[in-house]
């Protein structure tokens, strides 16, 4: 049978595989599992295939049941190690093989299993005990698989941009001075030795969003018809700022002696949703940014980045569903493509063969892609678990000087029995004093931010005032 192009890239898997190159260019998922209203394994394994049409996934563990559903499905899958078994299993040759064991050669090879990871971003953790564990844990697992005829697995470990000291301009990346002979060193020349990746988690909306005045919200999107960034040291002309973040690991790797290892693209994505103190985590941009991501990862001849052009840039999008129990920022529990019901948020077709115009139904506006100017309160969150909510009212109230004076019986924000309401006084009151220093408007979900004013009668709410 004659095999037209379309063919091939269909059925291009085994055919590469011939030629050593044992992945496609397809963009794969994230399958984060931080929420407490996700659908079955089962579900989501055949929402990942028939939904979003990905053909790779990757886990944040080794959870069995995942595993299961994921049996002769033809996704390839990505596994990892936890970040609390690495100091272990960096000094325990026996406990690196009974975790491979247990957790990935009793569903190999029919789950289609191809990289280990040990660890998610180890080397961001403030706590540095387990960063120069990584290598050796990494060593011992690769071993493992061996042991188990686990054949077909690379190792490597995610790592974020702050592994870089410098990233601007591309050409000046540099390793973190407290890593970069170490451990940068050690993981590449085990990278490079096993023709593994660099598993990079790469957001443009990290940078632009601490920094929207300097950087072209276009230029994050993929957008920008204008903007173009040129690196003095090399000449190189950017046109977006995933490039310009992917090249400066490239340099940074060059700088060791390692100027070809493989990126893989273990995270990228754009918030739908966030905070009222938090800016563009919109669908307009997270549609626009995904959309263009993929096509761009998914492209046929690969494009690559200015540093690489041409090269293919395999990839996971982040994040298979909104995870309600995702801590920090409310943009935390908003990256999903899916929400946990398994509709979209925003079309989006993984494989990259949905043309821009065949996306249906239009996108709504973006509101909040300036900062947002006025006050801000913390109120107790629709849904909240009400027996939880003493507990946070009095850890609250013990922060600070008076932050619950007027919700003492006989002041004007008393109410008896209404416990929401003095919550969402005590937490307003404490966010107001503490955001300052860090302090968040979340208390394990319980609270989430309005600009609506909640003060009522002569009982006023203290707020944020940006
Ligand atoms: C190494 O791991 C094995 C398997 O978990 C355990 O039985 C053994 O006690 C560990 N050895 C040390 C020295 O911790
Ligand atoms: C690890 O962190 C501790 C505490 O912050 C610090 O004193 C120590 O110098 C760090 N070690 C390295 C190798 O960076
Ligand atoms: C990296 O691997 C390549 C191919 O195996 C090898 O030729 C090269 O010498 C290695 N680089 C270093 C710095 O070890
Ligand atoms: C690019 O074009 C936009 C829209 O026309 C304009 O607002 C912006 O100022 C331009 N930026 C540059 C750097 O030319
Ligand atoms: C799924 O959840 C979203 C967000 O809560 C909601 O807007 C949508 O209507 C739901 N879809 C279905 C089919 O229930
Ligand atoms: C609600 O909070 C209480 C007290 O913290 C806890 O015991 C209970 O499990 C929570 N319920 C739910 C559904 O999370
Ligand atoms: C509370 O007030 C005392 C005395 O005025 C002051 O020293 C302290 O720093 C205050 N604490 C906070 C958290 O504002």
């Amino acid at each position: 049978m004659q095999m037209g192009l379309l063919d091939l890239l269909v059925f291009s898997v085994p055919l590469l595989a011939l030629c050593g190159a044992e992945f496609s260019s397809k963009v794969g998922v994230n399958y984060g599992q931080l929420g407490n209203n996700l659908p079955s394994p089962a579900r989501s394994v055949r929402l990942i295939k028939h939904r979003l049409k990905a053909q790779r996934v990757k886990l944040y563990d080794a959870n069995p049941s995942i595993l299961r559903a994921l049996k002769h499905t033809d996704i390839r899958v990505s596994v990892m190690v936890p970040n609390e078994l690495i100091n272990a299993i960096a000094v325990n040759q026996t406990l690196a093989d009974s975790w491979v064991g247990s957790n990935v050669a009793p569903f190999y090879p029919a789950t289609k299993i191809r990289y280990l990871l040990a660890g998610n971003e180890i080397l961001s953790s403030a706590d540095n005990t387990t960063w120069f564990n990584l290598v050796p844990a990494m060593r011992k697992v690769k071993i493992a698989l061996k042991r188990h005829r686990v054949l077909k697995v690379k190792v490597g470990t995610t790592l974020a941009m702050d592994v870089l000291a410098s990233s601007y301009p591309p050409s000046s990346g540099s390793f973190r001075p407290d890593v970069s002979d170490r451990v940068m060193k050690p993981m590449l020349q085990f990278l490079n030795r096993t023709k593994s990746f660099f598993f990079l988690d790469v957001y443009p909306y990290f940078p632009w969003s601490s920094d929207p005045k300097t950087i072209d919200l276009d230029y994050a999107l993929f957008e920008s018809k204008n903007v173009t960034v040129t690196d003095p040291g090399t000449g190189l002309v950017y046109t977006n700022l995933f490039d310009q973040m992917v090249d400066a690991v490239i340099f940074a790797m060059k700088k060791l002696g390692y100027p070809d290892i493989r990126v893989w693209i273990a995270e990228t994505g754009w918030p739908n949703a966030g905070d009222c103190d938090q800016i563009g985590a919109n669908i307009y941009n997270a549609a626009t940014y995904n959309r263009n991501v993929v096509k761009k990862l998914s492209a046929r001849p690969a494009i690559g980045t200015p540093a690489r052009p041409g090269w293919v840039l395999p990839s996971f999008i982040f994040a298979l569903y909104n995870e309600n129990q995702k801590p920090g920022p409310g943009t935390e529990r908003h990256f999903g493509l899916l929400y946990p019901n398994g509709s979209f948020v925003y079309e989006i077709d993984l494989s990259g063969e949905t043309p821009e115009r065949e996306y249906r139904g239009g996108l709504p506006a973006p509101t909040n892609n300036e900062p947002y100017k006025g006050k801000i309160w913390c109120v107790v969150a629709r849904g909240a678990n009400r027996s939880a909510l003493g507990s946070a009212l009095s850890y609250a109230c013990s922060q600070g000087n008076g932050t619950c004076g007027p919700i003492q019986p006989g002041k004007a924000c008393y109410r008896r029995g209404s416990l929401v309401r003095r919550a969402s006084y005590a937490f307003s009151s404490y966010w107001a004093q503490f955001r300052k220093a860090g302090g968040s408007c979340y208390f394990d979900g319980l609270a989430t931010q309005t600009i609506k004013d909640p003060s009522y009668g002569s009982c006023k709410f203290p707020a944020v005032t940006l």
